[in-house]
């Protein structure tokens, strides 16, 4: 069965609009890996705009799954890394700019320091993936510099529609395919979302879904009605031990 990473720097985010400590996103682990997620993700940022470095460090400890730290190449990174050894890292490319990662690594430029910090991680035996856009070039340069897995950016595919979407679906398949015939293990994430992850189970090999914004709005709704129940409840007892 192909296995479920759940994101939660959408709830430190939520966290990070107070600065206070709730929704904290170490409890929200613990309950996702309570439903059945397989894995954790988190992206620590250089601009700690969501994940913060006490996350991580309490995280290292109570992921009973598999915790999985998405990061850049930059070297503060990469010490923290090696230090709190997750059981995956996924190397991924960070502008201060962006809203969320909005393309994939080059490992083809960036080639020399990616290989520096894959061997690095792995003598740290943390297995190493490559969060690459669906290209023939990327695809075969992530298998030259000997990553684990790579974790295909499904933005393109998430965000486009029509002739456009079955070009981008097409295009995942075939890099999938490449992948695997060259020795990479796959896995898949951004943009996936409970109707359009039907089209990419079928991926050549693919092992994992990272998925963050999807699974944390619906959880919003979905959690609404008893959070205003309990809020009404919270109020009526307080007026009521008042009276008394
Ligand atoms: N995988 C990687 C490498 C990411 O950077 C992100 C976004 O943080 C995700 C998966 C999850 O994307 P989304 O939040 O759109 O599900």
């Amino acid at each position: 069965m192909i296995k479920l990473g759940v994101n939660i720097d959408h709830v430190a985010t939520i966290r990070e609009a107070r600065k206070g400590c709730e929704p904290d996103p170490v409890h929200a682990a613990a309950l996702a890996e309570l439903s059945g997620a397989d894995g954790i993700t988190v992206h620590l940022r250089e601009d700690r705009r969501h994940i913060q470095d006490r996350d991580l460090k309490i995280l290292r400890s109570t992921v009973k799954t598999r915790l999985n730290l998405e990061m850049a190449v930059e070297e503060e990174v990469v010490k923290i890394a090696e230090e709190i050894r997750p059981e995956m890292a996924t190397l991924v490319p960070e502008k201060r700019q962006e809203v969320t990662t909005e393309g994939g690594l080059d490992v083809v430029s960036g080639k020399e320091r990616i290989k520096e910090v894959i061997k690095r991680l792995k003598k740290q035996n943390i297995l190493v993936s490559l969060f690459i856009d669906p290209d023939k070039k990327q695809v075969e340069k992530s298998a030259e510099l000997k990553a684990d897995f790579i974790e295909f950016h499904t933005g393109c595919f998430a965000n486009t529609v029509g002739k456009e979407h079955e070009k981008e679906t097409e295009r995942l398949h075939l890099m999938a395919e490449l992948a695997v015939k060259l020795g990479l293990r796959v896995n898949a994430g951004h943009g996936l979302n409970y109707w359009n992850v039907s089209e990419v189970v079928s991926m050549a090999g693919i092992e994992e879904f990272n998925i963050g914004h999807s699974i944390i709005s619906r959880a919003v709704l979905v959690g609404l009605e008893r959070a205003v129940r309990e809020m009404k409840d919270a109020i009526r007892n307080a007026e009521l031990l008042r009276k008394i």
